[in-house]
């Protein structure tokens, strides 16, 4: 296993280019299965989850290969298999997105349930109560979702009760290939729902409504190859942007869009910081103190829970007090005791932490837990003195490429200590 050593109180000053998306290019490559045509994607993160999709992939028949450059993959061929076994998806929750692409396309879908997470429990109901709509039969047995659409799917009206941006985008991907016009109200509208929307439109499909919550998908007989780039990932954009917050630094973020974090960003200039975009990207940079604010957790356009982990490393060194109330997932603050080992004073009450800035944090050996959690973690150790040791990264190599380089390069002094097995 590796770990990280990071010495902090560095600024961070130079360009850091944004990679694809993890959340869009996860979703595109399960888009794939809805064609046997070859589905060329570019802008593909290097990430351990953009892998693990691979191999799911893999073992659903479709042949999967490097294309032009690092970044891009070509996807094809039939599907062979219709189970998505317990060994892969338990090692990523996402896998649950064959389900409704599978079921579109062979009647058929064997997919593990997916169980609880670190962040939350995290159920899946959503996304089956919609396939039921669209005419599924579904039968939960052995821990995996067996579903069967004998007679294929049928389009139909679903009402999210709650904007599922996971539920949102298998229900749009199986009503692809459904037989007449179905209506999701309520869809999620983050960012990445429209490049799915975008790429599968690409791809054949007849989809509308991808930024106003109301999605209405025209069924096709089948789909298509394409050429599709994934966006930007606004969620690492967002991570670094707090990184030149933290340290004082001054950032180009290359790639980065504003249009995509807003709520981040307006977050980051009422703390203090400032934010300007240009053809390039974002710049970040902090020339004073930062100061604390209260932030809730919402859907999109809200403030998204995947940077609320990266805000409380940024308040535990703010002036003042900050709130972050977090809605969306209610185990998400495992970072907390780590950050006050580090010397920070975060009190939990419920769903809210509370946070008293303190002037200064210390480095210490800590353990990330998840993703996001992770990253607060790094970003504490970039501003606390002494030496911080980062253990269990594999959680950010999943969703973060070349953390370390990327760091680095911009003046920080962060080294991957591989360990002997
Ligand atoms: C996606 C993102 C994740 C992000 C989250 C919220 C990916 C791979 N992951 O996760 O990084 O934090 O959106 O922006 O894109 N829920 C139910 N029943 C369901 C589905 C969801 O109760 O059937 C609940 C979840 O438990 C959670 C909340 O809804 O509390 C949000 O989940 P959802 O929007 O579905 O997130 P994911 O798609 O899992």
């Amino acid at each position: 296993m590796s770990y990280f050593t990071i010495e902090g109180r560095r600024p961070l000053k130079g360009e850091i280019t944004i990679s694809g998306a993890k959340n869009s290019g996860l979703k595109l490559m399960v888009a794939s299965l809805l064609s046997k045509e070859p589905l060329i994607l570019h802008n593909v993160p290097n990430i351990a989850d953009i892998h693990t999709m691979c191999n799911l992939l893999t073992t659903l028949g479709k042949t999967v290969t490097k294309g032009a450059d690092t970044h891009s993959l070509i996807i094809e061929g039939p599907v062979t298999s219709i189970e998505a076994p317990y060994d892969i998806v338990s090692q990523m929750r996402a896998s649950i997105l064959v389900l409704g692409p599978l079921l579109a396309r062979s009647g058929e879908a064997k997919v593990s349930l997916p169980g609880g997470c670190a962040i939350g429990t995290r159920p899946v109901d959503l996304h089956l109560k919609g396939l039921e709509i669209l005419g599924a039969e579904i039968e939960l047995e052995n821990g995996y979702i067996n579903a069967k659409a004998p007679r294929g799917l049928a389009g139909g009206r679903i009402t999210l009760p709650f904007a599922s941006v996971g539920a949102t985008e298998n229900l749009l991907m199986a009503a692809c290939l459904a037989r007449g016009t179905t209506e999701i109200i309520n869809a999620a509208r983050e960012p990445e729902i429209a490049d799915l929307v975008q790429c599968l439109n690409a791809m054949g499909a007849r989809i509308t409504g991808e930024h106003t919550g109301n999605l209405t998908i025209e069924g096709v007989e089948s789909l298509h190859g394409a050429e599709y780039s994934v966006m930007p990932d606004r969620i690492e954009c967002g991570t670094y942007a707090c990184a030149a917050a933290i340290t004082g630094g001054d950032l180009l973020l290359k790639g980065g869009r504003l249009l995509d974090q807003e709520a981040v960003m307006i977050a980051l200039q009422k703390m203090g910081a400032n934010v300007s975009e240009d053809e390039q990207g974002l710049r970040v940079s902090a020339s004073q103190n930062l100061v604390g604010i209260d932030l809730m957790t919402e859907p999109y356009p809200g403030f998204p829970t995947d940077m609320q982990a990266q805000f409380m490393a940024l308040f535990a060194v703010a002036e003042g007090a900050s709130m972050i109330t977090e809605t969306i997932f209610e185990n998400r603050f495992m970072h907390v005791p780590e950050l006050n080992r580090m010397g920070a004073n975060i009190n939990i009450q419920g769903r809210s932490a509370i946070i008293r800035g303190v002037p200064r944090l210390s480095g210490a050996p800590v353990m990330a837990t998840d993703l996001r959690a992770s990253f607060s973690l790094i970003l504490a150790g970039l501003v606390a003195e002494g030496t911080t040791i980062l253990n269990r990264v594999y959680h950010l190599d999943r969703g973060y490429e070349g953390v370390e380089r990327k760091l680095a390069n911009c003046g920080a002094s962060i080294k991957r200590i591989e360990e002997a097995a």
